[in-house]
This record gives C-alpha cells, sequence and structure tokens, in this order.
C-alpha cells in the first residue's frame, strides 16, 4: 500500500494533506508535535483505524527524528512513498530594530532544519518507495527575487534556507530516484495565515497534491506554487 508521512499533522495544511491522502487511499503516518486523544486527528484516526497512524513527532527535536525509523518499524512501515516536510513556524510581529536571537534560531529549526534532518533519516524508507516524493511546504515569503520589506524576517530566511537544502537534497537523491521539490501553498486561512487569506485548505492541498502527482524525477528542485507555476528563487 503506498504510504505516506506527514509532519505538523495535526491542523491547518497538516491535517488536510492527511484528510487528501487517506481519500486518495494512501496509508498514512500522521506525525504531530504532541498528539491529543480528542480532536480532528484523532477523530480520523477512528475513522480510519487500518491506514492512519498518529505518531508524536516535534520536529525541533533531533534525537525524536533520529528515532523515528526504528518506531516506524514497530508500526509496520518497510516503505514510504510520500514525505511531506509541513510543519512550520512563523513568529508574528518582527520588527526591525527588535529582531530576537531565539525566534532566528527556532525559525531555522523547525522551518530549514528539521525537513532535511528528517528527509535524511527516513532515505532508507524512501529508497524503498514507488518513485518516491519529498515536497517541502515552503513559503513565497522565502523567494529572494521577491524581498520588498524586513517582515517576518526569521520566517523568510528560514524558507529561503529549506529551499536550498531542498535543491541539495534534490541533488542527492534524484539519483536515487527520489523526487523532492518546494511548494507554495498560497495564501491560506489557518492559524497562520489568519482569517484573511484567500485561500482555503482543501483548495491549496488539493493543488500540491495534484502538482506533486504529476511531476517526473526531472522537476527535482523546482519551486513551485500551489497552482503549478514556478516560483522565482
Ligand atoms: N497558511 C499559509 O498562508 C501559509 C503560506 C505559506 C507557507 N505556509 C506553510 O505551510 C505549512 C503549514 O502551515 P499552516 O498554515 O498549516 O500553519 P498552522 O496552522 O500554524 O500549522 C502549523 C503546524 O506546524 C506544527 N509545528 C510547529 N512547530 C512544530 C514542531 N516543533 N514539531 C512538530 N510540529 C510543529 C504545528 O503543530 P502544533 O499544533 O504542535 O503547534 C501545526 O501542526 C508551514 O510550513 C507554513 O510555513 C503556510
Amino acid at each position: 500500500m503506498r504510504t505516506a508521512l506527514i509532519t505538523g499533522a495535526n491542523r491547518g495544511l497538516g491535517l488536510e494533506f492527511t484528510r487528501q491522502l487517506l481519500a486518495q487511499g494512501l496509508r498514512v503516518i500522521a506525525c504531530s508535535r504532541a498528539p491529543a486523544p480528542a480532536g480532528e486527528l484523532a477523530a480520523l484516526v477512528d475513522e480510519h483505524p487500518q491506514r492512519l497512524q498518529s505518531l508524536p513527532l516535534d520536529v525541533a527535536d533531533a534525537e525524536a527524528i533520529a528515532a523515528l525509523p526504528a518506531r516506524l518499524a514497530t508500526v509496520g512501515v518497510s516503505h514510504l512513498d510520500v514525505l511531506i516536510n509541513n510543519a512550520g513556524v512563523l513568529v508574528s510581529g518582527e520588527r526591525y530594530g527588535a529582531l530576537r536571537a531565539e525566534d532566528l534560531a527556532r525559525s531555522f529549526a523547525i522551518n530549514a532544519s528539521a525537513p532535511l534532518l528528517l528527509t535524511e533519516a527516513l532515505t532508507p524508507l524512501l529508497t524503498q518507495g514507488h518513485t518516491a516524493k519529498v515536497l517541502c511546504v515552503s513559503s513565497q515569503l522565502g523567494s529572494i527575487a521577491q524581498v520588498s520589506s524586513y517582515r517576518s524576517v526569521s520566517y523568510a530566511m528560514s524558507k529561503a534556507a529549506l529551499n536550498m537544502g531542498m535543491r541539495r537534497l534534490a541533488a542527492e537523491l534524484g539519483p536515487r530516484g527520489i523526487t523532492v521539490v518546494a511548494m507554495h501553498p498560497g495564501w491560506v486561512r489557518t492559524a497562520m495565515g489568519g482569517a484573511q487569506a484567500p485561500l482555503d485548505a482543501p483548495t491549496s492541498v488539493r493543488g500540491m497534491l495534484a502538482m506533486l502527482a504529476r511531476l517526473t524525477p526531472g522537476d527535482g528542485g523546482r519551486f513551485y506554487a500551489y497552482d503549478g507555476s514556478e516560483l522565482p528563487w
């Protein structure tokens, strides 16, 4: 059975990726920092006990990432076809002159370092997958070509770093049959995107998954928007 692993799966885009991949018939490993015994993800597990496992994973915890493959073996995961590095943080209200070192460090750990560490840790499972694909959920704010302000600088820097890491992963993993890309989900109504965002999560995720399904190995290393357009670096 095709198997996907998603980080930050308890809410927002991660929860929607979980819903849509289940609807497509995949087995889903839904990782979240602190899986709740109740809530939308727990209800999905009740609905799909055979195909959905909820596992704890704080992506800022490098030891937890290193231990994940052994944990996956205990629930019978022998391959991965899709890895969605979705978990992310945005420090709101950053202003020039008031930047905090801990916000920069946390943004880099979660948004830039974790996707690389996790992809490295899961590479043996991805090489066992069927034309495996790795989606790094990035952001247009990480595009250096489109900078217009100092706003959300920790977030923007960490997503630009993620894009570089994604390119490096694509170069390393492409020859092993694993396609790695980055995607901007659009501006989406989630806790991060806020209520004013024009897009809903189902539309954004439908677009990203359709794009992912169309990717061929030659597309590795690219930076797409949810609608399939390509973004400038
Ligand atoms: N919404 C937008 O408009 C937008 C635009 C561009 C890019 N994105 C990107 O899309 C992705 C998903 O964002 P979203 O809009 O769904 O935001 P969200 O609703 O705020 O959800 C963020 C998710 O990341 C998880 N997360 C944060 N830190 C974590 C950690 N240390 N370990 C594990 N999980 C962690 C959160 O888990 P907790 O519940 O435990 O905090 C939550 O599940 C992010 O990478 C974001 O940068 C979003």
